[in-house]
């Protein structure tokens, strides 16, 4: 019978676990080692699953995956859950997390984390999909699909129950001890890790979803040797590559899927039974398998990579604004290169986001822990280049309005890291904020289309800290608006800081034009996509709970609706109202490279833009 409600209570409690995303950090670090032991697999070349396919199958009885618990209910987490849980209808999907309260959030209208399509896929496999017979009240309730995706507290009893396990938990830089600012904290993935290896059945294949760094499958092995000597629990490095803003697009059509395993029969095999779930949409020949390091270091040179490239790009736009040269054209020609591509190519204010710098940073540790310093100094440039980009941007800002900002209102347009994105995490707006902040301007004025302005306050008024209250309500000079007109009004200058499409001062043709292409270039799948008809059959979704942060802003931020938002075109600014409303002279600084120049001059606007020289007098 098809039914709303999991399968879990998701009030349980009782959970053993530290949170799986502590906001402090503590010294532990995996330990590493140049030596190799039994898992090693080093000799084994990458090969596609295609063509191990059949030496797998016909030496090794592959087990089936009737059942997965994903613990960390949070940006990967959640969506890698959904994704698996909707393609794969037969297996049982638990995600758990020890914050409850997150868990309410899922199990309810208001999801947690806002992605396009994401609402989509979480109704139908967490709700199920129900005939129109019910909806007439006909009394027969024969469902056309069964929920088969359930969010729960109760982390160890879903360990315990599931075929694969999978850690998704948060792997950010450690703040203090050993390795400080650099090396990762394992704190969340060492204590899930433990309690995995406490209460799986013996023969659960244990995935690692988070990124890690090289040679922690090493770590679950000798505690599994410890707490459970006689159990055998196969790992898999299984890292997920999806970028925020376009999550869901890249679970259902990933470039690839990497899955690292000990070269064993078991290894293979359990491999093997991983590939088979992703196999159910994904192209056998994008599910690439290697061994277990390869693919944990695949993950961090992946994202250490398109990282190096964008400092790439934002060194060569200070040589642009210095000698007249466009980056935007700069960028293009060499992007017609077909050796080169033409993907992650825009310069702006620096790369922001969860992943980017934590993954170099881990990748520096690793190669200084290996005595490696000069493979560790070479990759330490692209986190310092990062910076400077942001800071020459700022500092470009302050030069413009003659050195001062005192009795002058700047207006930030756009805080998350990127567009289409609620998340905030290592967004450059706030470090700009903070430089800004410092010059004491009369009004810092912030709005974006995308994150709930409860959210943001709360991570402004956390620069308290620093010192003076910041918050206008607080007695301080910043203001989160919800309305756009409202942030730009009477402001002396416009910071674009955030290229949703909402800002451009060009027409969208039409949305699949403007942003049918993510950022990793593939094309965009509207959330119908996921099934066209199952809207139709939507189950009643379950109420928030009492503490919803959007029920009460009353914003509709996370409103599931909002994901229709996509299928319609942007509402974008009306850069005429704008500018009759600023202070004159007009200034827009463009940190993305998205804005049309002359266009926007034609207003009488002037823009400085990050790659070009810029407004002569
Ligand atoms: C990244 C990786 O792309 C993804 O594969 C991995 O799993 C997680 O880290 P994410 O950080 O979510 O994803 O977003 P991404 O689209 O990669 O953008 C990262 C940052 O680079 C953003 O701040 C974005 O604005 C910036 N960027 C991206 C540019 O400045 N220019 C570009 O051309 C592309």
């Amino acid at each position: 019978m098809p039914s709303t409600e999991s399968v879990f209570d998701s009030e349980t409690v009782g959970v053993s676990t530290l949170p799986t995303t502590p906001d402090r950090s503590a010294s532990c670090s995996p330990a590493l080692d140049e030596s190799t032991d039994e898992h090693d697999g080093a000799s084994n070349g990458t090969k596609t699953t295609s063509e191990a396919d059949s030496d797998i199958e016909n030496k090794f009885h592959s087990k089936t995956i009737r059942s997965i618990c994903c613990v960390g209910a949070g940006y990967v987490g959640g969506p890698t859950a959904a994704v698996l849980a909707l393609k794969n209808p037969s297996i049982k999907v638990t995600v758990v997390d020890r914050d409850d309260r997150r868990i309410r959030r899922w199990n309810s209208r208001h999801l947690p984390i806002y992605e396009p399509g994401l609402t989509e896929v979480v109704r139908i496999a967490r709700d199920g999909l129900g005939e129109v017979s019910r909806v007439q009240g006909s009394g027969a309730i024969e469902g056309l699909r069964k929920p088969n995706l359930f969010f729960s507290a109760d982390v160890s009893r879903c360990i315990s129950e599931a075929d694969a396990v999978l850690i998704a938990v948060n792997t950010p830089t450690k703040m203090r001890g050993t390795g400080k600012g650099c090396a990762t904290d394992m704190t969340s993935f060492e204590a899930v890790a433990a309690e995995v290896v406490r209460h799986a059945r013996d023969g659960t294949i244990i995935v690692e979803k988070s990124t890690v760094p090289c040679r922690t499958a090493q770590m679950i092995q000798e505690m599994i040797r410890i707490q459970r000597p006689g159990a055998h629990f196969e790992i898999l490095s299984n890292p997920e590559f999806l970028a925020a803003g376009t999550a869901v697009q890249d679970l259902l059509r990933p470039d690839r899927i990497i899955i690292g395993s000990g070269t064993t029969p078991e290894g293979l095999s359990a491999a093997e039974a991983l590939a088979k779930v992703y196999a159910s949409w994904i192209d056998r020949k994008r599910i690439i398998t290697t061994n277990v390091w390869s693919s944990e270091l695949a993950k961090l040179v992946a994202n250490s990579m398109l990282a190096q490239r964008l400092s790439s790009i934002n060194s060569i736009s200070a040589l642009c604004e210095a000698t007249g040269a466009e980056i935007n054209e700069v960028s293009a020609a060499i992007g017609a290169d077909t050796r080169l591509g033409s993907k992650f190519l825009r310069a702006g204010i620096g790369f922001g986001g969860s992943c980017f710098k934590k993954d170099v940073l881990s990748l520096v540790y690793l190669a200084e822990s290996l005595n490696l310093q000069e493979v560790g100094d070479y990759w330490r440039q692209v986190v310092e280049m990062n910076e400077y980009q942001r800071n020459r941007f700022t500092s470009r800002v302050i030069k413009r309005l003659n050195s001062t900002l005192v009795t002058k209102k700047i207006c930030i347009l756009g805080y998350a890291f990127k567009k289409n994105t609620s998340d905030t995490r290592e967004a450059p707006a706030l470090e700009i904020i903070k430089s800004l902040l410092d010059e004491n301007p009369r009004e810092i004025a912030i709005f974006d289309p995308c994150c709930n302005p409860v959210v943001i306050e709360n991570e402004i008024r956390s620069l308290q800290n620093y010192g003076p209250p910041v918050l206008s309500d607080d007695g301080g000079s910043v203001k989160v608006y919800s309305d756009a007109y409202a942030a730009c009004a009477g402001s002396n200058a416009i910071l674009l800081v955030t290229e949703f499409d909402e800002f451009l001062n060009f027409p969208l043709l039409s949305n699949a034009a403007s942003s049918g292409v993510n950022s990793q270039g593939k094309s965009k799948i509207s959330p119908s996509e996921v099934n066209e008809s199952a809207k139709q059959h939507f189950n009643d979704e379950p109420e928030c709970a009492a503490d919803c942060p959007d029920c009460q802003s009353g914003t509709g931020y996370g409103d599931s609706s909002a994901d229709n938002v996509e299928n319609s075109p942007k509402k974008q600014l009306d850069w005429r109202r704008i500018s009759g409303e600023m202070q004159s002279p007009k200034w827009l600084f463009d940190g993305r490279c998205v804005i049309d120049v002359p266009k926007m001059e034609s207003l009488g606007i002037r823009v400085e833009a990050i790659g070009s020289a810029g407004w002569t007098v």
